[in-house]
């Protein structure tokens, strides 16, 4: 039966931010229930983001490899071709394992899982159209809104999405043909994931972007123009500083009208797929905040204090919906931090050390400032700078691009940021994030023991470059 009645707090959402939230408000002796209306858990990051395109990317990797990349290797293979019905399966297998896999928390924890649309009635009353049918309504002494967020549409409507050739990240996810050629509108971390997912499979992919450089938000310029090197490298063409300002479908294609960023230039690209990733935005729809008077800024994200509270103060926010980057782990972090101060009045969240990775080959991961950053607050620094291709593990696995910078204080040799472009960069990244965590100098670093022969050597000697001078190179 579905639960219903009182609780001490009740999370609408079910993704990275509302699932964890609920766990852990559990964990404290809190009675807790999850609305989530999509029929299965971890929201947008299991079901249609992270995971599936984690899958997509490790299985096209491995296919481009054994293509491409095997016969050097002293390996040979014959008859290679894809079965994109069985990587699309593969995907499918991994998202619903983990999906279930947060049920069988919920009930570990017991944490009630309610499936449905959750509306406010008042600020310590919610109303939950039910999947299987009806109405069930919920009272709770506080809530914790964990929505999340959508795909932003293209401005002014001038694109519509079909999710079959026009399609966002969720109909990137699901071809079911690998398209010849595919526009990709956008250079930020989805166009490079899902471009690069589909350009190893054999499509011929070109990203138009508009700024001067792919990558998105808070990536460090030097990375960004290194990165952009070695995709192209990888087949996949780019049109910087160019505006998309249409496509339409027209004999079966999507033609693509670019404009330069100055304007004085036009062109028309002609696409089987086109992929529309300029952003995602907050997603408030259903709950009817305005009946509770819960605040949203401009961009339509929840207004939200320093201790997560709302306008209505014992209604708290977390996640895509609310500041910040639009990432699971910084959700997740919230989510444990909004339900501690519910129960103690205190939690954290360092906002200077959420790392962030793009799961592309090579990856590239970064947290702390960029040197970008520094150059504008006028902040005295060292650059320790080491190539994988001076690193010995890289070098044996053939597989040696890319770099690892350290930026640290020039005063006091404090890590400020680390920027990293190579092979597993997203597992090394966390070593950064905890010297951050840490407050710890790039000597610290220097000085720690790294196994030999490791690719995080590279990360020891990027650090000794910043305080003295690396070894190997
Ligand atoms: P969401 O995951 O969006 O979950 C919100 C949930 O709330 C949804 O399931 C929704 O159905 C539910 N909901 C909404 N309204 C209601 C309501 N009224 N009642 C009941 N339920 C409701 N981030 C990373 O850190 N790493 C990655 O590799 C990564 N890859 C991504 C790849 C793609 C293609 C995309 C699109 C995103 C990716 N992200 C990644 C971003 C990540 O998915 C989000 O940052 C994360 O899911 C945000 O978590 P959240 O809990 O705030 O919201
Ligand atoms: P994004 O904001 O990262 O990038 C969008 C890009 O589109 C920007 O570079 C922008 O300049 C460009 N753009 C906008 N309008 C344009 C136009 N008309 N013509 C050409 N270019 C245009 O957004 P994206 O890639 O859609 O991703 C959304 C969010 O999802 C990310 O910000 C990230 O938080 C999250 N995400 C995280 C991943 C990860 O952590 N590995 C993977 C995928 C998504």
């Amino acid at each position: 039966a579905t639960p219903s009645g009182s609780y001490d707090t009740v999370v609408i959402g079910g993704g990275p931010g509302g699932y964890v939230a609920a766990i852990k408000a559990a964990q404290l002796g809190l009675k807790t229930a999850c609305i989530e209306k999509r029929g299965s858990l971890g929201g947008t990051c299991l079901n249609v983001g992270c995971i599936p395109s984690k899958a997509m990317l490790n299985n096209s990797h491995l296919y481009h490899q054994t293509k491409h990349d095997l016969e050097r290797r002293g390996i040979e293979v014959s008859g290679i071709s894809l079965n994109l019905p069985q990587m699309l399966k593969a995907k499918e297998q991994s998202v619903v394992s983990l999906t279930k896999g947060i049920e069988m928390l919920f009930k570990q924890n017991k944490v009630d899982y309610i499936k449905g649309a959750g509306s406010f009635v008042s600020p310590t009353r919610i109303a939950v159209q039910l999947l299987e049918g009806g109405e069930t309504e919920i009272e709770a002494k506080n809530f914790i809104i964990a929505t999340g967020s959508e795909v932003a549409p293209f401005p002014g409507g001038a694109i519509e999405i079909d999710e079959k050739q026009i399609v966002s990240s969720t109909g990137a996810l699901e071809l079911q043909e690998v398209p010849n050629k595919m526009v990709v509108i956008g250079g930020g971390i989805i166009g490079l994931e899902m471009g690069s997912v589909w350009s190893r499979l054999g499509a011929e992919v070109t990203v138009v972007e508009f700024l001067g450089g792919i990558g998105g938000a808070g990536i460090d310029e030097e990375v960004a123009k290194q990165f952009q090197k070695i995709l192209a490298k990888q087949g996949i063409k780019f049109k910087l500083n160019t505006k998309v300002l249409s496509a339409d479908k027209v004999d079966g294609k999507v033609s693509v009208k670019t404009q330069s960023a100055k304007g004085d230039k036009e062109e028309t690209i002609e696409a089987d797929v086109v992929l529309v990733a300029v952003g995602r935005r907050p997603y408030t729809e259903g709950l009817d905040l305005e009946a509770i008077g819960v605040e949203k800024d401009n961009k339509g994200r929840i207004v939200i204090d320093d201790q997560f509270s709302t306008s209505v103060k014992n209604i708290k926010c977390i996640g895509d919906v609310t500041f910040g980057p639009m990432l699971a782990h910084k959700a997740e972090e919230e989510g444990i931090a909004a339900v501690e101060y519910l129960k103690s009045g205190h939690g954290h969240v360092n906002y200077n050390a959420i790392p962030s990775v793009v799961y592309t080959h090579p990856e590239v991961a970064w947290v702390g400032q960029t040197e970008q950053d520094l150059k504008a607050a006028g902040v005295q620094y060292n650059v320790g700078k080491f190539p994988f291709a001076a690193n010995s593990r890289a070098k044996t696995n053939l597989d040696s691009e890319g770099f690892v910078k350290f930026l640290s204080e020039k005063e006091t040799d404090r890590i400020l940021g680390v920027h990293i472009i190579g092979p597993n960069a997203g597992e090394m990244i966390s070593e950064a994030v905890l010297a951050l965590e840490y407050g710890a100098s790039s000597e610290d670093i220097a000085r720690t023991t790294h196994a030999h022969p490791t690719l995080s050597e590279a990360f020891k000697e990027a650090a000794m470059s910043a305080y003295g001078k690396a070894i190997h190179f």
